[in-house]
């Protein structure tokens, strides 16, 4: 037996070291295949002699089965962020006050600062043991299981001279090449693209499925390390110790002495960073004696000790050639800008989002302008401004469209809004496309129907409106161009299943003008049933929490449409769920009515989201921050500090599970 043991651990060995060579030093010693063999053999040897089993061993990186919400988990040292400047005036700023403070000599690290998501990741006698992401700052999600899968993170520490135990901290990134990859994959499945790799990150981190992590192959930077018995009173010092240990430490890291030495780092990151295989949005400055660090101390919210310089967006000018406008499924217009092609941020940029008609005026846009185009993170950039030097005297002004592009119809604008709308809702072809796209998503229906097949059906006039959906054979579908027999059996298999939804995500699905999810589950809690709602005045529904005079109307209006009525019909006789089940219905009470509850912490008895369910079934609201207009907070474990003190400072009454339990009892 324990030469088993000792062959285990002699391939987990290899195997670590091979990880770290590949995804830490990029330099790999054997092929993928070699690599592959020998994960195999530790796989099975692992399987048979379970007894040996470990959650750092390289074969729990693939991502284990647990499926489970995360834990709360209080930071040891609260996770503080860092105050941002954006002027080389504040740099000096910075440099003077730490200057003055110290009254010596001193070093300043300088670093680029990541834009991924923060973690801080313990190690007890050189394994990883928990990985939090930052939370509040004073707890976070306990998201080890997924850590775990990212092949730059090390499972099992290199060397001996590391502490006993010692925290890590830095970020963890999702790479350009995997963030578009992603987004291309994701655009041929027809799914909502993810905006920056920064939110693709996190997203994949907070993924409850270990296995989707690890296949989405995530890096990390490390930067910070807190304990008790760090190796030196260097903080640079301490990085390079922590790279012999195996982490990813980056390479941009100087100490400097001076201000020059400073903007010198500045100025040539701004420019190399372009070339990095991870998004970068600044420079962090840290003073590298630990002694000193603790010296200057922190402010209410900041250290003292250290400060974000962050980069300017990238700006590009080019020329506005035309404005078109999009019609969306609630008939919504909004105004695009078509520039002539210009670089920016690596990508060639011909569109802007101009949100609506008042912005335009503000920017005072006309034809022709020389505009100035950013991405601020998102996909589509935006034009910040005009050139107005630039403009001939014969450039027009833009005037909004008073016509819908699509059908032609007048477009009208509510009294204080700041959005058109085509009030031909029953024949303008956008609005009918994007409510049948609206309907078959994954919080509606969860059909696998997706834009580009929505246009398909709508061409092939198969499909006019949601309940022609039902209509759908497998053997008509099958029969459109490009269309192979098992997706079109995938697409009706899910419109069947879609039978199956609750009445409170239909009445969502159906896409009523301001009935968004959280809308149609108090209006389904109200009214259980769609016959119930539909004969409700305006003045019946904003008895209902939560429901205005706006929505009221929306839902009032739905009702008296004709078509919309068919279409219910139509939609019931094919089996959909009109009505809540006898289950929520039997379980509902007015017990929590008009109390507005904030969940804190973790619990024994229920998860969170049972607790969510159980407030809302009594008629309680869920509450996501501890306010004045607060009843109770329903505190679990590891309550954070900085809740529980304002909820005691507002005299918040405090309650525990079986306390809860007892009130909706
Ligand atoms: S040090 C107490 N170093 O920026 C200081 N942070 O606003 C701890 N970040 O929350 C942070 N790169 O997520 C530090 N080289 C770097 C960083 C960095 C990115 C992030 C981090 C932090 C935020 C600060």
């Amino acid at each position: 037996m324990d030469q088993i043991k000792q062959q285990i651990d002699a391939l987990r060995e290899e195997l670590n070291k091979h990880n770290y060579d590949y995804y830490v030093l990029s330099t790999p010693t054997i092929s993928d295949f070699e690599f592959d063999k020998k994960l195999k053999k530790l796989s099975d040897l692992e399987t048979r002699y379970p007894e040996y089993f470990n959650p750092n061993s390289p074969t729990q990186r693939v991502g284990s089965d647990i499926n489970k919400s995360f834990k709360q988990v209080v930071h040891k040292y609260p996770m503080l962020s860092l105050g941002n400047t954006y002027t080389e005036s504040e740099v000096t700023d910075f440099y003077n006050r730490v200057q003055k403070g110290l009254n010596d000599d001193f070093e300043i690290v300088c670093e680029l600062k990541y834009d991924g998501t923060s973690i801080s990741l313990t190690y007890i006698d050189g394994e990883l043991t928990q990985a939090i992401t930052r939370g509040d700052g004073v707890q976070g999600d306990d998201v080890t299981a997924n850590v775990r899968t990212i092949r730059s993170i090390p499972l099992k520490l290199r060397g001996n001279d590391y502490p006993a135990e010692f925290e890590i901290r830095g970020e963890i990134l999702m790479p350009w090449s995997v963030f578009d990859e992603l987004n291309k994959e994701r655009a041929e499945q027809e799914e909502a693209l993810f905006a920056n790799p920064r939110n693709a990150g996190s997203g994949t981190l907070k993924q409850q499925d270990p296995k989707i992590v690890a296949s989405r192959k995530l890096d990390s930077y490390l930067y910070y390390m807190l304990g008790e018995n760090l190796p030196t009173d260097g903080h640079y010092e301490n990085l390079m110790k922590a790279k012999e240990w195996g982490f990813k430490i980056s390479g941009a890291m100087e100490k400097c002495r001076t201000l020059d030495d400073i903007f010198a780092f500045i100025h040539k990151w701004d420019i190399e960073r372009k070339n990095l295989p991870v998004a970068t949005d600044g420079i962090v400055l840290k003073v590298n004696s630990l002694t000193q660090q603790r010296n200057l101390g922190y402010t209410s919210k900041f250290p003292r000790w250290a400060i974000a310089f962050k980069f300017q967006a990238e700006k590009a000018v080019t020329t506005l050639e035309s404005v078109s406008y999009q019609v969306g499924r609630t008939g919504a217009v909004t105004p695009v800008a078509n520039l002539k092609p210009v670089k920016l941020s690596g990508t060639t940029v011909k569109r802007a989002s101009l949100y609506n008609e008042d912005y335009i005026n503000q920017l005072d846009l006309h034809i022709n302008d020389q505009v100035y185009v950013e991405k601020g993170g998102e996909i589509i950039p935006k034009i910040t401004g005009v050139d107005v030097a630039k403009r001939g005297i014969f450039d027009e002004k833009v005037i909004f469209t008073q016509i819908c592009p699509e059908c032609g119809t007048h477009l009208v604008k509510d009294e204080g809004e700041a959005v058109y709308y085509c009030p031909n809702e029953v024949a303008c072809p956008p609005q009918i496309k994007g409510r049948i796209e609206h309907f078959c998503t994954r919080k509606a229906m969860n059909i696998s129907c997706g834009p580009e097949t929505v246009e398909h059906l709508y061409n092939a006039n198969m499909v006019r409106n949601i309940a022609d959906l039902y209509t759908l054979r497998w053997q008509d579908v099958s029969r459109m161009e490009r269309w192979a027999e098992k997706s079109a059996k995938n697409l009706t298999d899910s419109i069947l299943n879609s039978k199956n939804v609750p009445y409170p995500r239909v009445l969502f699905a159906l896409g009523i003008r301001y009935v968004g999810e959280t809308v149609a589950k108090k209006l389904s809690m109200a009214f259980t049933s769609i016959d119930k709602l539909m004969v409700a005045s305006v003045e019946d529904l904003i008895q209902v929490d939560e429901i205005g005079d706006r929505i009221a109307e929306s839902i009032v209006k739905y009702f008296n449409d004709e078509n919309n009525l068919t279409v219910i019909n139509r939609l019931k006789e094919f089996g959909i769920q009109f009505e809540l089940s006898e289950d929520i219905i039997s379980k509902r009470t007015d017990k929590l009515t008009g109390l507005s509850i904030v969940i804190s912490g973790t619990f024994e008895k229920h998860s969170r989201d049972e607790y969510k369910a159980m407030i809302e079934q009594n008629g309680g609201k869920n509450s996501g921050s501890i306010s004045a207009k607060t009843n109770y907070v329903l505190a679990g474990d590891n309550m954070g500090p900085a809740k529980l003190e304002k909820a005691e400072k507002l005299g918040i009454t405090i309650i525990n599970e079986d306390a809860f339990l007892e009130m909706i009892k």
